[in-house]
């Protein structure tokens, strides 16, 4: 029995940032599990050895004690869900997942920053958990960034994502778009307002392609190049995420009309946070230099651009 009061050693070792896992296997009956775990480690190169240390509270425990194999998937910071969902009970983890076996069956999740395959090397009794030490068999590594964690929260080094985690209550998300051909940018006047095309969207922080595919099927041939404002507007409960895009041809008829950034007078942007950004994007746009605005729709702070 330890001396300590297991909330405040577990509090205390939670302190320790780490990025988030998770670690999967298929069991001999062919069924696949996974749960989520932080306790990874890399341990050698030569041979490639990494570890983890699965709970005996874990319902998967005794399939990990037994495998032969086993992954280890390396959360990017967009999968905060898929880091819960494998924390969570009662749910089938892997129907809510997109996936796909690796060659000794165990599962590797779509869009993980990096994924291990691995053939079990020795596993060390400690404690309430075992040292699970994985040879690496083969290997994968994204471009995403890791999801991090400290402390019972995740966190993210990518600031576009942090404004989420600083609300309190939800929001209608919006994704929308300056569009440039030339040195022309898409509006709509509305009753002598310029609008920009905005739409609503579940998923704003990680993917244009709401907004990508509203244009599209209006006929716009747009490429979208950069993440270009990130705000919310309190009063209205609302959150805007602008990307900055081109547009092959200037027929943007269905959706508005080009006008020269030089004249287009920002102080007439109809939408909430537009006007400054509209005066940003026009001082921006005369050297070409385009940062990310993150905040709200008074103030925020410009980054340098993020990698679409
Ligand atoms: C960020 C995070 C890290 C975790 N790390 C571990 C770990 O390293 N080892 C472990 O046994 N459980 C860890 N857990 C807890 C398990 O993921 C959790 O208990 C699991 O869902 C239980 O799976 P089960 O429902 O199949 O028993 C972690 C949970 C979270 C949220």
């Amino acid at each position: 029995m330890s001396e300590f009061d297991a909330k405040e050693l577990r509090a205390a070792f939670g302190s320790y940032m780490t990025g988030v896992t998770v670690v999967t296997a298929k069991a001999d009956y062919g069924s696949h599990v996974g749960f989520t775990a932080n306790s990874f480690t890399s341990v050698s190169l030569d041979p490639p050895l990494l570890l983890v240390c699965p709970g005996n509270h874990l319902s998967s425990f005794d399939v990990f004690k037994k495998a032969q194999h086993f992954a280890v998937n390396i959360l990017a910071e967009d999968q905060e869900a898929i880091s819960n969902l494998f924390a969570s009970s009662k749910v089938d983890r892997f129907a809510q997942t997109d996936w796909s076996e690796d060659r000794f069956g165990s599962p590797i999740i779509d869009g993980v920053a990096a994924s291990f395959s691995c053939s079990t090397h020795q596993q060390i009794d400690a404690g309430d958990h075992i040292i699970l030490l994985g040879e690496v068999r083969a290997f994968e590594n994204n471009p995403a960034k890791g999801l991090g964690y400290s402390s019972s929260g995740y966190f993210n080094l990518n600031p576009q994502y942090n404004i989420a985690g600083e609300r309190t209550e939800p929001v209608i998300a919006f994704a929308g778009a300056l569009i440039v051909c030339g040195d022309q940018v898409l509006v709509k006047e509305v009753d002598g307002k310029y609008e920009l095309p905005v739409v609503e969207s579940t998923d704003p922080y990680r993917d244009p392609s709401a907004i990508g595919q509203w244009l599209t099927d209006r006929g716009l041939d747009v490429e979208i190049r950069q993440t270009y404002s990130v705000f919310d507007a309190p009063v209205t409960n609302e959150h805007f995420t602008y990307y900055r895009a081109t547009a092959r041809s200037l027929d943007g008829d269905s959706v508005g009309k080009f006008v020269p950034i030089e004249t287009l007078d920002a102080e007439r942007m109809a939408q909430p946070g537009a006007t400054s950004m509209m005066r940003r994007f026009k001082s921006e746009f005369s050297n070409q230099q385009f940062g990310l605005f993150i905040g709200n729709a008074d103030s925020g702070d410009v980054h340098p651009p993020p990698k679409n």
